[in-house]
């Protein structure tokens, strides 16, 4: 008899950004005249500028003509776009990264989420608490934790994320195998140093461990002393894959563009008593699992990594962080306590009045009709907590602050 996986079963409840949206649309449907400002999901509001754009009418049109229409290509990507990110995003800080070491993918919600797939089931996993929920979810539905209780799953370590350790996880106790981290963090906005990261590396060194290092947000940092890549750290090439999208640095998070980074030196052992190279497994899954990146979206990413291309992206960027700094503002005039927001698009606020993350949710969304994320959706830790992303335009951002003064 036919049975569904029972892995999805220990999910706990439904994903955090799909149960958010259902509460906004319930009171939305009871409060039809009610102008909501959306300030919880991650995604950008700001459209591409003409030098995307022309890249992406350019390749719409190569598309229709014979000599220049593509088809399937490798699903690694295309070189024109590995090579630049080689040069642009590693080179210019100092990491050689060979192109091979680059692959090219939809998103890196997707990526972190499948690349699991390359390690043992035993495999003991370690999470910063609170943690992007990808992360976790991908595990228990691939069968690597126990049941859900007390706002955690059994078999995973997590790593607590507090006021006192300043929101970055220390090393754990015991022995794991595989960690994920971000920086800088969603949902904190806390950001790492190079000392920070080392740390991490010489543990992964020691244990036999592989870090998983998500670097969506790396654009956001503007304190030339942090490292944008783990890479930058000696010795990383052999101990960590890092994950990059175009989705908030660029305004792709509706396009759809990331990239994958495994260096050659990155292998593990397997029960054959073999020593293998993820890099050659990842591209083993991938060419079984995915066709590539269409060329139109390449070719409007390729634009990201040109002198112009750059400044277009940054000048977005500049207006997000703004935007941080005006909630940032917002919170202090309001004496709400919170972190993040300088170097990341994510500020991470306590909820006032001691209420729960969930209270504070409705709390402002029925006296202000702002929608944040709930800290408690990101882990136990997160719980009195509360997220708010610095994506929307200027003025939606500058009334919702404005309308923190509501708040009773
Ligand atoms: C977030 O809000 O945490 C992100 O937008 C989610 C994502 O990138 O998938």
């Amino acid at each position: 008899m036919i049975r569904v996986n029972g892995n999805y079963l220990k999910l706990a409840g439904n994903y955090l950004f799909s149960e958010v949206a259902n509460r906004v649309a319930k009171y939305q449907e009871e409060n039809p005249g009610a102008r909501v400002i959306r300030l919880g999901i991650g995604d950008v509001t700001e459209p591409f500028g003409p030098v995307i754009t022309g890249a992406l009418r350019g390749a719409v049109d190569e598309m229709s003509r014979r000599g220049t229409f593509q088809g399937y290509r490798s699903d690694k990507g295309y070189e024109f776009l590995r090579e630049k990110i080689a040069q642009h995003d590693f080179l210019s800080r100092g990491v050689a990264m060979d192109p091979e070491e680059i692959f090219i993918s939809t998103g890196a919600k997707e990526d972190t989420a499948n690349i699991q797939e390359l390690f043992h089931r035993d495999t003991r996993i370690a999470v910063p608490d609170p943690v992007y929920p990808v992360y976790v979810d991908s595990n228990v539905m691939a069968g690597r934790t126990g049941g859900f209780s007390d706002g955690r799953y059994g078999g995973i370590t997590y790593l607590d994320c507090t006021g006192e350790n300043s929101f970055r996880p220390d090393l754990p106790d015991g022995e794991v195998d595989l960690i994920y981290l971000c920086f800088p963090n969603n949902p904190t906005g806390q950001v790492a140093t190079k000392d920070d990261l080392k740390k991490w590396v010489d543990y992964a060194k020691t244990k036999g461990a592989v870090i998983l290092y998500d670097a969506a947000y790396e654009a956001f940092i503007r304190d030339d002393a942090l490292p944008h890549s783990i890479f930058e750290v000696p010795g990383a090439r052999e101990v960590a894959i890092e994950f990059r999208s175009l989705s908030k640095t660029a305004g792709f998070t509706g396009t759809r563009l990331s990239y994958t980074i495994i260096p050659r030196e990155l292998r593990i052992p397997g029960d054959d008593g073999g020593s293998h190279s993820l890099n050659q497994l990842w591209d083993r899954r991938q060419s079984t699992k995915f066709n590539g990146v269409a060329y139109i979206i390449q070719r409007g990413a390729e634009a990201v990594f040109t002198e112009e291309g750059r400044r277009e992206i940054e000048a977005t960027i500049g207006y997000y962080l703004e935007n941080a700094a005006i909630i940032r503002r917002g919170l202090e005039k309001n004496g709400i306590e919170y972190t993040g927001g300088v170097h990341s698009p994510y500020i991470w606020l306590r909820a006032p009045g001691g209420l729960s993350s969930w209270e504070f949710f409705h709390r402002l969304l029925d006296q202000c009709q702002v929608v944040g994320t709930p800290g408690a959706g990101f882990g136990r830790c997160g719980e009195g907590f509360f997220r708010l992303t610095a994506f929307g335009s200027r003025e939606n951002v500058i009334e919702a602050m404005e309308r923190f003064s509501r708040l009773k």
